[in-house]
């Protein structure tokens, strides 16, 4: 990725928060592998991981969460992991949309779309991605093969994505 010092509006490092929603992550009863996932394979888009965090399956927690994180101004991307399918505990969705502005349903829609080549549970996860301010957010499933199958379709598009959201006036680029 370009650092901001060749380019005009660009966002230079993508300043990233990894949340993991696990109750047995926080509890410490599990390792948190998805979270070291997503850490190795947003090293290679420019990402810095500023903030990084185990929380149990709890709406309000979840909620308040990604509200400081979006509300500090510090943080481009946060990815969870976890929380997304059908069981009784799955609260990140209703969390995630409870704090954004916008949704970006394409992020959500494409991930769906290849992992259903992978796997039919992939329709069982119902993640979501959207915008707070100037922070995209984006819920990943919970298990390091499905992180890393659905973050590897997201991967091409998010430098333009936090480009855009943050308010890049260029024309976008077929190549870009
Ligand atoms: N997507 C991909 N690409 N690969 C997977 O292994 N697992 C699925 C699905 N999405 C999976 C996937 C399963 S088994 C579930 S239950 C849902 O994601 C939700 O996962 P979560 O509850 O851990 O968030």
């Amino acid at each position: 990725m370009r650092k901001s010092s060749d380019q005009g509006n660009g966002p230079g490092i993508i300043r990233t928060a990894i949340i993991t929603l696990s109750d047995k992550g926080a509890k410490g009863e599990r390792e948190d592998e998805s979270g070291q996932v997503i850490r190795e394979m947003v090293s290679g888009i420019g990402a810095e991981v500023r903030h990084y965090e185990i929380l149990p399956d709890e709406h309000d927690r979840i909620v308040a969460a990604l509200k400081r994180l979006a509300d500090s101004g510090a943080i481009d991307l946060v990815l969870t992991t976890g929380g997304t399918g059908v069981a009784p505990r799955d609260v990140t969705p209703e969390a995630t949309r409870e704090v954004i502005d916008r949704e970006l349903p394409g992020m959500s829609e494409a991930m769906r779309a290849e992992s259903l080549k992978k796997t039919p549970h992939a329709m069982l996860s119902r993640s979501v991605a959207g915008m707070r301010k100037q922070t995209l957010i984006v819920n990943l499933p919970g298990s390091p093969r499905a992180v890393r199958e659905n973050l590897a379709v997201i991967l091409p598009a998010l430098v333009h994505a936090i480009e855009k959201i943050k308010g890049d006036p260029s024309e976008c680029g077929a190549s870009s």
